[in-house]
C-alpha cells in the first residue's frame, strides 16, 4: 500500500546559544494509509517538532515530506492552502490551544469560517451540531466556554475542531497526556472509532508506552532526534533490537507479586542535542557500544520483516 505520509532524511535544527540544536535528525518514517504510527522517546526527542514538520506548521532545515507521493516543503502559499485542511493537529492541553473568549460554536466555527467553507450560517450551525455530535459532546455546551468544562469535554472540542475540514492526516501530539486516567480511554476510543468511521490516518505522539501499544499499527522509537527503530506494533512490543528500545520497553510498569522485576535502568543523562557529533546518540549510554558505533550516522535497516533498527549489532 502507498503510504500518505513518507519523510526523507527530514531534519530541523534551531539556532541557539552555543550551535545548532538538532531537533529533528534526519528522520524517514512512513504511514499507511488509514493507519496509526505511534512515536514515542523520551521527553525532548523531538516527537512534537516531527509532528509539526510533517503538517508543514513548522519549516524543515531539510528533506522531503510526501503528502500522497507529493513533496510539500515544494509546496506555494497557493498549493499549501489547497493541502492544509487535509492535515490537521490536535495538541496536548486543550486548556492553552482553545482561545478562551470564544464558545464552542465559535471555536469549531473558526476553521469553517476561514476556509469560506458555507455561505449560510444556517448550515454552518448544522455542520457544527453535527460535529458536536460526531465527537460527543452534546448540544448543551454549544455556547459554553473552555474554563466551564472538564479537560475531557475540552479536548473533545478540539477534535471536532481537527475533523471540521474532513481531514486526511492528524497528527495527535499526546492528546491524552494531560487528561485523568479514567477519561483517557473514553478519548482513545473516540479517536479510533472516528479513524475507522472517517478512515483518518494519525501520527500519535506519546511518552506512555501502555498507550502507544492500544493504539498504533506501527511504532517509531525516536532518540535525540533520530529514529532509531520502526517496526509494526506487536513485533516491536514481542522482539525490540536496539539496545535503548529494551530499555524503554522494560521500563514499563507491570504489576507482579513476586520476584525479579528484570528492569533494564538506563544508566547516564541524554546527551547534548547541541551540535551532537556523528555516530549512535545513545553510544553513552549502551552496554554494547563498539568503536565503530561512533563516527558516522547508523541508518535504519530492515531486518526482513518491515522491521527497521538503526543499530551496528544488527548491521
Ligand atoms: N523553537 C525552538 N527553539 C529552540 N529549540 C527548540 C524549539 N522547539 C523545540 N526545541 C528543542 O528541540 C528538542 C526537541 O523538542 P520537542 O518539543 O520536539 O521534543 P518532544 O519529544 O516533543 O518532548 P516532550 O515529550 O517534552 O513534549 C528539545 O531539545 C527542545 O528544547
Ligand atoms: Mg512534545
Amino acid at each position: 500500500m502507498e503510504p500518505l505520509i513518507k519523510t526523507i532524511d527530514l531534519k530541523k535544527y534551531f539556532k541557539v546559544n552555543g550551535g545548532l540544536l538538532h531537533a529533528v535528525d534526519g528522520v524517514n518514517i512512513e504511514i499507511k494509509k488509514g493507519r496509526t504510527l505511534g512515536v514515542v522517546g523520551e521527553s525532548g526527542c523531538g516527537k512534537s517538532t516531527l509532528g509539526r514538520l510533517v503538517i508543514r506548521l513548522l519549516e524543515a532545515t531539510s528533506g522531503e515530506v510526501l503528502f500522497e507521493g507529493n513533496d510539500i516543503l515544494k509546496c506555494n502559499r497557493q498549493e499549501m492552502k489547497k493541502i492544509r485542511p487535509k492535515m490537521q493537529i490536535i495538541f496536548q492541553d486543550p486548556f492553552s490551544s482553545l482561545n478562551p473568549r470564544m464558545s464552542v460554536f465559535e471555536l469549531i466555527a473558526e476553521p469553517l469560517v476561514m476556509n469560506h467553507v458555507y455561505k449560510s450560517r444556517r448550515e454552518m450551525t448544522e455542520k457544527i451540531l453535527s460535529l458536536m455530535d460526531t465527537v460527543g459532546l452534546a448540544e448543551r455546551f454549544v455556547n459554553t466556554y473552555p474554563h466551564e468544562m472538564d479537560g475531557g469535554r475540552r479536548q473533545r472540542v478540539g477534535i471536532a475542531r481537527a475533523l471540521a475540514l474532513s481531514p486526511k492526516f492528524i497528527v495527535c501530539d499526546e492528546p491524552v497526556s494531560a487528561l485523568d486516567v479514567s477519561i483517557q480511554a473514553q478519548i482513545l476510543n473516540l479517536l479510533m472509532d472516528l479513524q475507522e468511521e472517517m478512515k483518518l490516518t494519525y501520527m500519535f505522539i506519546t511518552h506512555d508506552l501502555s498507550v502507544v501499544k492500544h493504539i498504533s499499527n506501527e511504532i517509531a522509537v525516536m532518540y535525540l532526534g533520530q529514529c532509531i527503530e520502526r517496526a509494526e506494533s506487536t513485533e516491536l512490543f514481542k522482539n525490540p533490537m536496539h539496545p535503548y528500545t529494551k530499555a524503554l520497553l522494560s521500563a514499563i510498569p507491570v504489576p507482579r507479586l513476586t520476584g525479579n522485576q528484570n528492569k533494564k535502568i538506563i544508566r547516564g543523562e541524554v546527551s547534548d542535542p547541541i551540535n551532537p557529533k556523528p555516530g549512535c546518540r545513545f553510544a553513552s549510554r549502551c552496554d554494547y557500544c563498539k568503536d565503530h558505533c561512533l563516527g558516522q550516522d547508523i541508518p535504519l535497516k530492515d531486518q526482513g520483516n518491515e522491521h527497521f533498527v538503526a543499530c551496528r549489532i544488527y548491521q
